[in-house]
């Protein structure tokens, strides 16, 4: 195991720019490394594929309280945030919200309308930029369309999600943003509790399983969530797989012509750059991790983005290839127990959105007068621009 004290900040900047050569030369020297700072629990990280997923399977060891502990103060009780059979029990409550029929009807009423209107605003100008005035509103305006916040307040209460995230940086604001958004929700959903429609916050108040149904603090710890899970993370995948056709030409090509490949540049981008780039749970005894001593209490993060180029696993694994086989597959949305509850709407909001993107920018290029986009970020990443061009309609 590696052993390091803390990163300094130019290699922070490296990371933020790109840190897949520095997570490759990780992997090569070993399976994990450990951080140490003074104050804070030993943190270990997991860099391969498999020892990622076997920590992800493994609930007797390790527990995703500690996602309850950074996000709990400003969010309530939160799903991520729990193990076993407390979260067997309110995960299945919330699931029924995102079944199959229910996203047939999202994708025509919300997903299709929110991305269509968006490039309303764009397709006669010839010009954009993507990530300001199309992909960052895009799920925002989705997650908010479902928890039935009105239009006028889409950008007060994204605000407020963003501040409850931020919340173990700024405590003061995450607090006084959960209490905004909770007063904000509250009367939506008293009234969903005595006139459920067919709608998200509905199936929520009104899900009942032998007799079980879920508390405010749940209820208000669930929707307070959504935002951070459901908005960046899709957001920052729709702008790198933008910028991986828009950088590669050719395929962008058979994308437009051959729409089944959509889903197959999606899931590779997923693969190649994904959003999220860790998850994080604790060790409960002392174990070990592919022969390597953990101790008790010591923080455990799964390097996804790093797992999903493991070399024993993908072949060429830092290029974006249109052609790779789809299995093995990428750990983008999590293993196991806490697998992704967005992976559907994600998907669905991802296909549509590049689907629109193709169909509505004819000749979309990016722009060569403008500094090249990059993919930035650490914990979540994207680029921040992508400025392009096409024929205007
Ligand atoms: C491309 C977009 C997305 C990515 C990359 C992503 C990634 C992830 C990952 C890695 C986890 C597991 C975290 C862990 O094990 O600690 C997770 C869980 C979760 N995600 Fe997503 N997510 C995305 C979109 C969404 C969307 C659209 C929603 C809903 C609106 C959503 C809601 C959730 C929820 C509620 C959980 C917690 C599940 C549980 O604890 O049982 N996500 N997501």
């Amino acid at each position: 195991m590696s052993e390091k004290k803390w990163l300094t900040l130019s290699e922070l900047e490296m990371t933020m720019r790109d840190p897949y050569p520095g997570w490759r030369e990780i992997r090569e020297r070993g399976p994990v490394d450990r951080i140490e700072m003074p104050g804070f629990p030993p943190q270990v990280r997991v860099f391969r594929r498999d020892d990622a997923e076997a920590v992800l399977k493994d609930e007797e060891t390790f527990s995703a309280r500690i996602n309850q502990e950074s996000m709990g103060p400003y969010m309530g009780t939160v799903l991520l945030g729990k193990d076993g059979k407390e979260h067997t029990v309110y995960r299945n409550l919330v699931s029924h919200a995102f079944r199959r029929s229910a996203l047939e009807r999202w994708e025509e009423e919300l997903v299709s309308p929110t991305i269509h209107e968006l490039l309303d605003a764009i397709a006669p100008r010839g010009h954009a930029d993507l990530v300001p005035e199309v992909t960052s509103r895009y799920p925002v305006k989705v997650i908010t369309g479902l928890m039935g916040v009105s239009i006028d307040d889409v950008d007060r209460f994204a605000s407020w999600a963003e501040d409850v995230s931020g919340g173990p940086l700024n405590p003061e604001r995450g607090l006084a943003s959960s209490k905004a958004m909770k007063e904000y929700l509250t009367p939506i959903v008293e009234d969903r509790k005595q006139n459920p429609r067919d709608d998200l916050i509905s199936d929520i108040v009104t899900a009942e399983i032998d007799g079980e149904r879920l508390d405010d603090d749940h209820i208000f710890g669930f929707l307070r969530l959504l935002m951070p899970a459901g908005a960046e993370t899709t957001y920052r995948v729709l702008g790198n797989t933008l910028l991986a056709l828009l950088q590669n030409p050719a395929a962008l090509e058979r994308v437009r012509s051959d729409r089944s490949l959509v889903s197959r540049a999606i899931e590779e981008t997923l693969r190649w750059q994904t959003s999220v780039t860790l998850v994080t749970r604790v060790a409960k005894r002392d174990t070990e991790i592919a022969g390597c001593p953990v101790h008790a209490g010591s923080v455990v993060s799964m390097m996804v983005g790093s797992a999903n180029h493991d070399e024993h696993h993908f072949d060429r694994s830092d290029e974006w290839d249109l052609d790779r086989p789809p299995e093995p597959t990428h750990l983008s949305f999590g293993w196991g127990r806490h697998l992704c509850l967005g992976i559907h709407l994600a998907r669905l909001e991802l296909r549509v959105g590049v689907n629109a993107v193709l169909d509505r920018l004819p000749g979309l290029r990016l722009d060569p007068s403008k500094p090249a986009p990059e993919i930035r970020g650490h914990a979540f990443r994207g680029p921040n621009s992508l400025p392009v061009l096409f024929e205007p309609s």
